[in-house]
């Protein structure tokens, strides 16, 4: 017996194979019985007929319950109704396990009960295209550094520093040597290993213990960072766009059928071509005001703000140089304006928010140093990373995009909870 998959069955048409999966469902129509069955590749329509299988097999029907797991074989034919264009009329049965009775069923499920299930969950079919689409997101962004000779730089996760800011860090402790950090970011890191390789990058979990419970906010997410010496951040913000563009091309390109799972509404995706505009903060404030929002010159952007702003494009907008107190310590002072750095935050486009941190970094030392006294951050623990300044110094650029707010986007979904796995929020650690 030939064994194959789901996806392959159209290359068999005519003959017979086995598959191996779980029922999905399953209906009966007199003598005729439907079982559909996925096996992690697709989902095909599987007929029973009474006078075409012994009789033991074809009283399977009643037994299997949804999430069995069995092996099937059968004939597969050309059926243009059916997914995947074909479907397999049944000729032997083998059960591999009779599920209990499956807590997901067809009915509406709250999503805390979702997320309590969030392992049996991930096998439902709009689970299962985010994280296709999430895949096919991670592969092209390495495409695109590893075409562009960027090479990666895996950075560490216990850290002794502080990468971005000293309200949101997990501690552990560290042996006889204090207290270590889960990483906030792996920048500091990528900073070092430009001045030997020029263009880097990493791609790992990042931790942040945000009180927050946005929709925007997990405690653990996935963040693509890349740091270029000799960049400057106009260079930078090029980079960046090219980079969403070619993503977003690629899943255009091989998710389709995922994005029609999930209604996406694909016209606002084509429209995603460099390059991006480009709105200073300063009159993005103006911007906002003028709308009736509070924001102040001095302040971050908050949630509501990012939406007002990002909606009047019909693409990811770039907001350059904030304001110096609202950022990292490590962003570079803007020469033309010592109020404010050379930053960027990309919004997403349809209300979805920052996605993208980014700026040229402070390559005076004491300029530097000066900030991390201001910030009051552990000066000690900063003496590699001041070195930087001291052996070489150049101009640089980097920037970092977490993945999750990237999925959650391309895939219009409203929370980012679906977009990983399995989340980390303040208040879920289970499964
Ligand atoms: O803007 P952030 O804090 O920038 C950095 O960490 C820089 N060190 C990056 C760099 O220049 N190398 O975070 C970058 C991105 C945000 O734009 C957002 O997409 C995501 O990381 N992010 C989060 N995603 C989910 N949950 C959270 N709590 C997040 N915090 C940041
Ligand atoms: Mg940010």
């Amino acid at each position: 017996m030939t064994d194959t998959t789901i996806a392959q069955l159209k290359d068999f048409v005519g003959q017979e194979v086995r598959i191996s999966g779980w029922l999905y469902n399953k209906r009966s129509s007199g003598k005729i019985k439907f079982l559909l069955v996925r096996d992690g590749t697709g989902l095909v329509q599987s007929v029973m007929v009474k006078s075409e299988l012994a009789e033991d097999i074809f009283n399977l029907f009643d037994e299997l319950t949804q999430e069995s797991s069995l092996m099937l074989t059968g004939t597969v034919r050309e059926e243009p109704r059916s997914p995947g264009g074909v479907e397999m009329g049944v000729t032997n049965i083998e059960v591999v396990q009779i599920a209990e009775p499956y807590p997901i069923t067809k009915k509406e499920h709250g999503v805390d009960f979702l997320l309590n299930n969030r392992h049996l969950w991930l096998r439902s079919s709009k689970q299962y295209a985010i994280m296709h689409i999430r895949d096919e997101i991670i592969w092209a962004i390495r495409e695109f550094f590893h075409n562009r000779d960027f090479v990666l730089i895996d950075s560490p996760i216990l850290t002794g520093a502080i990468g971005e800011e000293a309200g949101t860090l997990f501690s552990t402790e560290y042996f006889k040597m204090g207290k270590a950090y889960l990483a906030q970011t792996g920048q500091l890191y990528l900073e070092a290993a430009c001045m030997s390789l020029r263009n880097v990058f990493c791609f790992g979990p990042t931790f942040r213990a945000e009180k927050s419970m946005t929709r925007r906010h997990l405690t653990e997410f996935w963040m693509i960072e890349a740091e270029m010496a000799y960049c400057d951040n106009e260079r930078n913000l090029i980079i960046q766009e090219e980079m969403l563009a070619y993503v977003v091309e690629k899943v255009l390109k091989n998710c389709m059928p995922h994005l029609e799972k999930l209604e996406r509404d694909i016209s606002k995706l084509e429209s995603i071509k460099a390059p991006f505009p480009r709105l200073d903060y300063g009159d993005a404030i103006k911007i906002l005001q003028e709308n009736g929002s509070e924001a102040k010159w001095g302040d971050d952007l908050g949630a509501e703000d990012e939406t007002i702003l990002s909606n009047r494009y019909d693409r990811p907008v770039f907001i350059v140089n904030y304001p110096k107190h609202a950022k990292a310590f490590y962003m570079k002072e803007n020469p033309d304006n010592p109020e404010t750095v050379l930053c960027s935050d990309l919004l997403a486009s349809e209300g979805y928010g920052e996605i993208i941190g980014a700026s040229q970094r402070e390559d005076n030392l004491e300029k530097l140093l000066a900030r991390i006294r201001e910030e009051k951050l552990p000066e000690e623990t900063y003496e590699w990373y001041l070195d930087l300044r001291k052996y070489g110094s150049v101009p640089h650029s980097g920037f970092g995009l977490g993945i999750e707010r990237t999925v959650t986007w391309i895939c219009g979904i409203h929370h980012l909870r679906e977009a990983i796995p399995f989340p980390r929020l303040i208040t879920r650690l289970y499964p």
